[in-house]
């Protein structure tokens, strides 16, 4: 299971960096790497080499982090040999690059990928990562893979150039948008009418950065805006653990309590 999602990763990669022409904007970088083969002087091929940028976070730390996703790419691009998908002449070359988990150095990370001549960046998987790369790919006119990318603006439309994240494709199965879905669905299952959502800022940080919690909370009240329900929001993050019980009573109390 697990590798037939690789295999589809390195055939969308494969389609990609066949398509890849024009771009966002009419001036091009110069850029003289573009093309997946070189040839000699009487035209013949002499090597293809298809280069990807990973950029992802170099601590384990985190859910998605360099130190756990390089084994799993050779491992794929090992499957997808033996399965005969990749053409054996085609040379499959990782440029593993550390952001930090800051949207700052995935940009620069980006770049210095891009004069490395890559064609296509797999990650980042931090949210602000995703949004500062993501928004910057389209320009450079190399599609970005990641399986990360959660809150609900890299769900929106991305299929021309005036949107946001063109160029951005989303593998992962979930996004918080989804997961908004579930809680509005049993809502409405159960006919209730107000919600209060309590949250930590930064829970969650190993999953997709800072803010994480904030950014699914975020998602959920675009989605709940639109419902008949009334809901109420508080940060919890400057609250100890120790006064959660009198921040719930305060918050809830009998305003969001039932019979
Ligand atoms: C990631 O960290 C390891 C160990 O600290 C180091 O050897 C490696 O060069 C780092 N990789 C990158 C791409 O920064």
């Amino acid at each position: 299971m697990a590798s037939g999602r690789h295999v589809t990763l390195l055939l969308l990669m494969l389609g990609y960096a066949g398509w890849a022409s024009g771009g966002c904007r009419e001036a091009q970088l110069s850029r003289d790497c573009e093309a997946l083969c070189s040839f000699d002087q009487h035209g013949q091929v002499t090597s293809c080499e298809l280069r990807a940028a990973v950029l992802l976070v170099n601590n384990s730390k985190y859910e998605i982090s360099l130190m756990k996703v390089m084994p799993v790419l050779d491992l794929a691009v090992a499957k997808a040999r033996s399965m005969g998908l990749l053409p054996y002449w085609l040379k499959l070359t990782f440029f593993p690059q550390d952001d930090g988990c800051d949207a700052t150095y995935a940009q620069i990370g980006a770049i210095d990928s891009y004069s490395s001549c890559v064609h296509v960046f797999f990650g980042p998987a931090c949210d602000y990562c995703v949004a500062s790369v993501g928004r910057i790919t389209k320009f450079l006119n190399a599609p970005l893979i990641t399986t990360g990318g959660f809150t609900y603006d890299f769900t929106e439309k991305k299929v021309t150039c005036a949107d946001e994240y063109f160029m951005t494709v989303r593998m992962g199965a979930l996004s918080f948008r989804d997961i908004a879905f579930v809680f509005i669905d049993q809502m409405k299952r159960n006919r209730w009418k107000k919600m209060h959502l309590l949250y930590d800022t930064n829970g969650q940080n190993v999953v997709a950065g800072r803010h994480t919690c904030q950014l699914m909370m975020k998602s959920m009240v675009q989605f709940v805006k639109k419902e008949a329900i009334d809901y109420g929001t508080f940060d919890v993050d400057s609250v100890h653990v120790k006064d959660y019980p009198e921040v719930l009573r305060d918050h809830i109390g009998n305003v969001y309590s039932g019979q």
